[in-house]
C-alpha cells in the first residue's frame, strides 16, 4: 500500500498561495527528502500532512486512508521538529512516555518500547535526565525517540539537525539513514540543506516558491535536471552559469558546467583569472573570472595557483547543460 499520496494539494494564508497543486506519492518505506529555499512551503506542507493545518484544496491519503477530515493524534504519523520542543520538567523516560500514556498504552507496552527505542538511539545511560542536562545532540535524539516509541506509519522531520553543529550533523545524519533501514517505515523529511537531501533521500523533492520543480532520485535530479534551477540547487559547489554568447554560436543560450567538469586546458575556450584559491586538501577549489562572470572550478587534490593567475579553461561537451532564456533545460 502507498503510505503517503498528496493530490492538486494547494495552500493560502488569506490572499497569500504558498504551496500550489502539490502532487506526490511515498511508497511504504521510502525516503522522501523535500527540500527548497526558505519560504518555499516545506514546513506547510509537513504540516498540512500532519494536520497541523488545514488544505485550502486537495486530498491527502494516509496508508489508503482519506485524512482531509482526521485530527493530527489519529492519522498514525509521529513529527520531529527543529526545536526538539522537549517537555523541560520531564525527565527522557518521562519525554518519550507521554504520547504512549495519552494513548492510554499499557504500562508494560511503554517500558518495552522505551527500552527498544533508547537502546537504537544510545539514550539507554540518560533515562533520568531532564532536557536541560543534555547536549544539543542528545536532545535531538530524545526527539526522535519520542516519535519511534509511537510506532507511526509515517515519520515526519523538520529540519531535525539544524541547531546541531557541523560535525554532530553529519554523525546524526548517518544515524538516522541507519534507524531508517532499521524501522524500514516511510520517512518524510524537510531540510534545506542539498547535501542532506543528497545523502538521505530515496526520492526528492525540489520545491521553489510552493511549486514542485522536480522529484526523482538524488542522482536524476544531479544528472537530469529539468531547468536551470534544479541545476543549480542540487551540487556543491553549485553548477556554473555563463552567458553561451562567450562561445561562437551560442547566441542566446545560457551554458551550465559543474565546478568538476572543468579542466585546465591550453586551448580553451575560457580564459580565467584566478581570484581567491581554497585549498581543502583532498580538493581545490578556484574562484575565478572569466569574461566578468565568477566561475567556481574544482580541482581534485592539491594545487598550487597563485591569485592573479591566469589560467584557461576547458570542458567535455558531453558535461555541459544548455538551458534557454526562461530557464528551461535544453536537451541535444
Ligand atoms: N500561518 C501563516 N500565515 C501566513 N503566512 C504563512 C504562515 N505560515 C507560513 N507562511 C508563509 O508561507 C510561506 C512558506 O512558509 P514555510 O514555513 O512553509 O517555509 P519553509 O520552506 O519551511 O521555510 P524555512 O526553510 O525558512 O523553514 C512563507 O512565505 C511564510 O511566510
Ligand atoms: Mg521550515
Amino acid at each position: 500500500m502507498t503510505a503517503l499520496i498528496l493530490q492538486g494539494v494547494s495552500k493560502s494564508f488569506g490572499k497569500v498561495q504558498v504551496l500550489k497543486d502539490i502532487n506526490l506519492e511515498v511508497q511504504n518505506g521510502e525516503f522522501v527528502v523535500i527540500v527548497g529555499p526558505s519560504g518555499c512551503g516545506k514546513s506547510t506542507l509537513l504540516r498540512l500532512i500532519a494536520g497541523l493545518e488545514a488544505t485550502s484544496a486537495g486530498d491527502i491519503t494516509i496508508a489508503g486512508q482519506p485524512v482531509n477530515n482526521v485530527p493530527p493524534s489519529k492519522r498514525g504519523i509521529a513529527m520531529v521538529f527543529q526545536s526538539y520542543a522537549l517537555y523541560p520538567h520531564l525527565n527522557v523516560k518521562g519525554n518519550m512516555a507521554l504520547a504512549l500514556k495519552q494513548e492510554r498504552q499499557s504500562k508494560q507496552v511503554i517500558e518495552e518500547r522505551i527500552a527498544k527505542a533508547s537502546q537504537m538511539l544510545d539514550l539507554t545511560d540518560y533515562l533520568n535526565r531532564y532536557p536541560s542536562e543534555l547536549s544539543g545532540g542528545q536532545r535531538q535524539r530524545v526527539a526522535i525517540g519520542r516519535a519511534i516509541v509511537r510506532e507511526p506509519k509515517l515519520f515526519l522531520f523538520d529540519e531535525p539537525l539544524s541547531n546541531l553543529d557541523a560535525a554532530l550533523r553529519m554523525s546524526t545524519r548517518v544515524e538516522i539513514a541507519a534507524l531508517h533501514k532499521k524501522l524500514s517505515t516511510s520517512m518524510i523529511y524537510v531540510t534545506h540543506d542539498q547535501i542532506e537531501a543528497m545523502t538521505l533521500a530515496d526520492k526528492i523533492v525540489l520545491l521553489r516558491n510552493g511549486v514542485v520543480e522536480q522529484i526523482g532520485t538524488p542522482m536524476e535530479l544531479y544528472n537530469n535536471p529539468t531547468n536551470q534551477f534544479v541545476a543549480g540547487f542540487l551540487g556543491s559547489p553549485s553548477m556554473n552559469f555563463l552567458p553561451g554568447n562567450l562561445l561562437a554560436n551560442e547566441d542566446t543560450r545560457t551554458l551550465g558546467i559543474r565546478p568538476e567538469d572543468f579542466v585546465i586546458s591550453d586551448i580553451g575556450p575560457f580564459s580565467a583569472t584566478v581570484q581567491h584559491v581554497e585549498q581543502l586538501g583532498g580538493d581545490t577549489n578556484l574562484i575565478a573570472d572569466v569574461n566578468g562572470y565568477p566561475v567556481t572550478v574544482r580541482l581534485f587534490g592539491q594545487h598550487r595557483v597563485a591569485e592573479d593567475q591566469v589560467v584557461q579553461l576547458g570542458f567535455d561537451q558531453s558535461k555541459a547543460f544548455y538551458f534557454d532564456a526562461g530557464g528551461e533545460r535544453l536537451r541535444g
